[in-house]
């Protein structure tokens, strides 16, 4: 078997020319594991700018998309455009997109469609909150949520699938490595019996909130932890530790 352990950094409405810049020395630097599959979220405007900074191991991906290739919606991007500058992957349904921006399921579920129609790869975010967690609601959200994804999901190859819940991140606060193995085995038994063996056993499943390098190592040594997203740590030196995390 074998997945590919994947890091995906998630910079956010983070950067500038000058910190992008110095960023991508950083990872050019590394050293990066080679067995670790690396991508870094960068806000869209600046894909063209850090997409020749960095190596050409690293993955471009942009933190949201719309859903059709062209036309009258105003503001929006389109994964055509995405890939026309540089971006390989986008990351669709992060909570921020689901909370603020007040993005539905099927939303999210469309744009997945639509980015990997196209051509892009995506890491699909989901993810419960606290008050859902201490309600005892997390399965029945976690499930929710990749249901309404694997609608509309034919092949998953291109896909990898981010377990963030929402109370951990930018809070400080990580899942202990138990409690996000423990998500991360019951959505890969829910992927078994209602999408594929197959599946369960090759999707990659990240965890994403407030990973750091002191806190990186024993969640990668989980059976079901595949790799990370990373937001506020992505931004600085320590990343290169987090990538480097699987031993
Ligand atoms: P954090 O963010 O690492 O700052 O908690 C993670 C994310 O939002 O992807």
């Amino acid at each position: 078997m074998g997945r590919k352990f994947c890091v995906g950094g998630n910079w956010k409405m983070n950067g500038d020319k000058a910190s992008i810049t110095e960023l991508c020395k950083i990872l050019s630097a590394g050293p990066l594991d080679p067995n670790t599959e690396v991508v870094v979220g960068c806000p869209s405007l600046y894909i063209t700018f850090a997409k020749p900074l960095l190596p050409a191991t690293i993955g471009v991906a942009a933190q949201n998309c719309y859903k059709v290739p062209k036309g009258a919606f105003t503001g929006e991007i389109s994964p055509a455009m995405l890939k026309d500058v540089g971006a390989d992957w986008v990351i669709l349904g992060h909570s921020e997109r689901r909370a603020i921006f007040k993005e539905s399921d099927e939303l999210v579920g469309e744009k997945v469609e639509h980015a990997l129609a196209e051509g892009l790869k995506v890491i699909a975010c989901i993810g419960e909150t606290l008050e859902e967690r201490e309600a005892g609601k997390t399965e029945e959200v976690v499930f929710r949520q990749t249901g309404v994804i694997a609608k509309y999901v034919k092949d998953w190859t291109n896909v990898v699938l981010a377990y963030e819940p929402v109370w951990a991140i930018g809070t400080g606060k990580t899942a202990t490595p138990q409690q996000a193995q423990e998500v991360h085995a019951a959505l890969r038994k829910w992927l078994a019996e209602k999408v594929s063996k197959d599946v369960s056993d090759n999707l990659r499943i990240q965890y994403g909130g407030s990973v750091t390098a002191a806190n990186c190592k024993e969640l990668a040594s989980q059976p079901d932890i595949d790799g990370f997203l990373v937001g506020g740590a992505s931004l600085k030196p320590e990343f290169v530790q987090i990538v480097n995390a699987k031993q």
